[in-house]
């Protein structure tokens, strides 16, 4: 069922998401033949009352890279259809319009496929879905399927997230519904499970034998930049920690799954996070900073973190005693995210005249994509000294002809082929609010404090302080550089 006529509806198709991540992502697709002029139809879907080129002109300026002629032919496979969110008139002219386009196509070997992407708040969830439900979906009599795409947040924590899975849970199967973590979606992120156990070299190693600890690194230079509304109702424990480096957790944590099939994949990762022990308030720091309630729509007392460093301990053989630091802060002194597995000290060291640096394996994930391992070697001369050095595998140098995907696009592509590998499921979902909510409510009830920082910085002292409490041991004088091409 994987050709046919394709219709592709974005709910939200004036807001910021879909202009900024899912018609870019929808034209990538297009460029590289994905989505072929005779097969595939794109409608836009929302409330204000546009022509089909004013949705037009609105996402034009966001498609970049691209040849007039081949801009205006993707642009034409845009429609818009104006409605609400909870009534049904507006999405019965949705099915209508999506019906003329499939009787229009000479279609008699293929299937139907119906992709919904909601760029929408979740709170329209429920009432969107159940829309689509009574209005939208593959009639019965044709061949293919009905798919949805969710955006996080899913709810505020377990009650509220287990909420809206029900919900959605009663109109469609999970084998229809997509939750995106774009994360999920990176060239370096993908490669963890090809890293960890394709390689003989990392199989012995990745244990409490032999690492000390793993951080994963989520930092922006920049501010809540007039989302501060939004964000202070969530945080960025909500906005970066639960999802996005919780599943990158998962890959560095999880078990071998016993095949690549998603279910398999899946069912290691719900494993993981439900080896994963209550989190201590004494292993958290949160923090904000200075100037973030300058934004009008953030409450004057807000205790909303900015930032926040905070460990889990997985109770299991292979990782006991070892912390995951997992750290995501805004208005940092620079934007980069990484997994750093620090590894311990060599033991009977013989190169006694001063202290070895620690072997740390780092996978940045953007920006310069890049692993690399840090070594001690002989510093090169003369003398017999050792100084830190490291083995780097940096795709911008090794890879320079290959464009790395977006995240948005290669998820939705796997939407079209109906693989659900790189989507959370509805028990990951739960396990991963199940860790968090309690800390959530004690921060949001005011028994965590965020102590501020000031932008520009590394966030809170006590960060460094708490990193050093579990065991980091940071390198002084050695700073890794993103090699470039001479
Ligand atoms: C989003 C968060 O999910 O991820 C944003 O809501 C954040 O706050 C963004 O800026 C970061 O994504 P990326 O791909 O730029 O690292």
């Amino acid at each position: 069922s994987e050709s046919g006529c394709l219709s592709i509806i974005v709910l939200g198709a004036s807001g910021d998401l879909a202009k900024k991540k899912t018609f870019p992502a929808l034209f990538h697709l297009f460029q590289q033949g994905f989505l072929q002029s005779g097969e595939v139809h794109i409608f836009g879907y929302a409330r204000s009352n546009l022509s089909d080129d004013g949705l037009r002109e609105r996402i034009r300026g966001y498609l970049k890279g691209a040849s007039d002629e081949h801009l205006s032919q993707f642009l034409q496979l845009v429609k818009y259809v104006s409605g609400s969110y909870d009534s049904g008139e507006g999405f019965e002219l949705l099915n209508k319009a999506i019906s003329e386009y499939e009787t229009s196509k000479n279609n008699e070997s293929g299937s139907y496929r119906r992709l919904f992407y909601l760029a929408l708040p979740p709170s329209v969830y429920p009432s969107v879905c159940k829309m689509i439900r009574s209005y939208c979906m593959n009639p019965s009599s044709h061949t293919g399927w009905t798919r949805v795409i969710v955006e996080k947040p899913f709810g505020k924590d377990l009650d509220s997230a287990e909420e809206l899975s029900a919900e959605l849970g009663q109109l469609f199967e999970e084998e229809q519904l997509y939750r995106i973590d774009h994360y999920l979606g990176k060239e370096l992120v993908q490669n963890l499970l090809v890293l960890r156990f394709a390689n003989r070299l990392f199989l012995p190693l990745w244990n409490r034998d032999n690492i000390a600890n793993v951080q994963i690194v989520f930092k922006e230079d920049f501010g809540t930049d007039g989302r501060g509304g939004y964000f202070d109702q969530y945080g960025i424990i909500r906005d970066i920690i639960q999802n996005h480096l919780l599943q990158v957790f998962c890959l560095v944590a999880m078990e071998k799954p016993v095949s690549l099939k998603p279910e398999h994949i899946r069912d290691e990762k719900v494993k993981v996070l439900q080896s994963v022990e209550p989190i201590k308030h004494e292993e958290v720091v949160i923090g904000q900073y200075d100037g973030y309630k300058d934004d009008p729509t953030v409450p004057d007392d807000s205790n909303t973190p900015t930032y926040a460093s905070v460990v889990l301990r997985v109770h299991n053989e292979r990782w006991e005693g070892v912390p995951f630091i997992l750290k995501a802060g805004k208005a940092l002194n620079s934007r980069k995210a990484e997994i750093r597995v620090q590894f311990k000290d060599a033991p009977g060291d013989i190169f006694r005249c001063k202290k070895q640096g620690r072997n740390e394996f780092v996978i940045r994930l953007q920006p310069s994509e890049a692993m690399y391992m840090k070594l001690t070697v002989k510093k090169p001369g003369l003398e017999m000294a050792t100084e830190q050095s490291e083995l780097d595998l940096s795709y911008g140098l090794r890879y320079n002809d290959v464009k790395i995907p977006e995240a948005y696009e290669r998820l939705i592509l796997d939407t079209i082929r109906g693989d659900q590998q790189h989507f959370v499921r509805r028990d990951e979902l739960r396990a991963a609010w199940e860790i968090f909510t309690p800390l959530l409510h004690d921060i949001d009830g005011g028994k965590l404090k965020s102590v501020p920082y000031k932008p520009g910085t590394r966030g809170p002292q006590e960060a460094d302080e708490l990193n050093k409490r579990m065991g980091y041991v940071q390198t002084h004088g050695y700073i890794w550089v993103a090699p470039t091409l001479s």
